[in-house]
């Protein structure tokens, strides 16, 4: 592990540096192997990708970010009054944007201590680090720099009382059993007075969604391509990024969006970085970049109990596009 601290009250932790690379280089060649071809979401967020999703977020048809802020900045006071939260603790903290209205609330009701941001890119945890100091002067940050699905249970120890944020809808990047996987690691994590926050993105008209997902101006197609560029730089891939169409589609059956890149023609695709692998891609080959899981209020309680959690509140954004859950641990069964 590296520790880097760039200013008195900033210490960043890198985890991805103990044989990170090896097992992130593995996940990418089980990936491959798959059946469909997919990828891990560390190839889509590198500095470039981080920067071009915040740009996403900024887009009129991009509801969850919208509404899961208008959420936060509406009932943080309330969320944080209740929590008694000292320490937040972010998963998938990306730029903390929306994060900040929980802040505010933490300082205004004198109990904000400590922020601890996790995420796969180190760019964005250090950003935040800076940024947020400067903001609240006092506050300690506390980053890490790893992979959610391996690295939970080397987190910091807790400063206080924790309120664990998980938004952006990053829970439905996750399929069916890595989700319950990933709650439950959750829930052991929280102590009795600790609690969950959960942004999930709630099932609604397809075309509201698909639009968010497949923009007019290409951005998201851009971000997706994005992977495979990190692939030719991080495991000296040779893939032509012209040879491959991105797309989004509603995936009615598991309510959820797919997104991938499509070949536009048969090749064969070489790593370097894994020992000279060979992949072939048929022609109208799919290889998927992400899934986006929408749900509902029940599915996303009964996830949540059988992690647990018992659901506390389900708020959710005037148009119920959006949700943001409170949960509570449930004492060990
Ligand atoms: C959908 S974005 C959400 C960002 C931010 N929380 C928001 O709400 O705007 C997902 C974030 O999770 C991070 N991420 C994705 N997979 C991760 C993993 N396995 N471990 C740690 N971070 C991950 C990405 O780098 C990105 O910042």
């Amino acid at each position: 592990m590296t520790t880097s601290t760039a200013a008195p009250d900033i210490r960043v932790d890198d985890l991805l540096d103990e044989g990170g690379s090896d097992s992130m280089a593995e996940n990418v060649r089980a990936g491959l192997a798959a059946e469909p071809k997919q990828l891990p979401p560390w190839c889509l967020y590198d500095e470039r990708g981080s920067a071009l999703f915040d740009r996403i977020t900024e887009l009129p048809e991009y509801y969850p970010t919208r509404c899961e802020r208008a959420i936060l900045n509406r009932y943080a006071p309330e969320i944080v009054a209740s929590t008694g939260a000292e320490e937040l603790l972010e998963l998938g903290s990306g730029v903390a944007s929306k994060t900040r209205a929980l802040l505010y609330a933490m300082a205004g009701a004198g109990t904000l201590r400590r922020y601890v941001p996790f995420d796969v890119d180190a760019t964005v945890v250090e950003r935040s680090a800076e940024e947020l100091t400067t903001l609240y002067p006092g506050l300690a940050v506390h980053g890490v720099v790893g992979d959610f699905e391996r690295h939970i249970e080397d987190l910091p120890e807790p400063a206080g009382r924790r309120l664990v944020a998980f938004l952006g809808g990053t829970i439905g990047n996750l399929g069916p059993p890595e989700r319950a996987e990933m709650l439950a690691r959750l829930r052991s994590l929280l102590r009795p007075d600790d609690r969950l926050l959960l942004g999930a993105d709630l099932v609604k008209d397809p075309s509201v969604i698909v639009a968010a997902y497949d923009d007019s101006r290409g951005m998201t197609r851009t971000f997706t391509a994005n992977a495979l560029r990190v692939l030719n730089r991080e495991l000296g891939a040779d893939f032509e990024l012209d040879a491959f169409e991105p797309f989004a589609r509603w995936d009615e059956a598991h309510q959820r969006v797919e997104l991938g890149l499509l070949a536009r023609s048969a090749q064969r695709v070489r790593f370097a970085g894994l020992d000279g692998l060979e992949v072939a891609f048929a022609a109208g080959e799919k290889l998927l970049t992400e899934i986006s899981s929408k749900f509902t209020r029940a599915r996303l309680e009964h996830e949540l109990v059988e992690a647990g959690f018992r659901l506390e509140r389900l708020l959710s954004d005037e148009d119920d596009l959006f949700s943001v859950s409170v949960a509570v641990p449930e004492e060990a069964r």
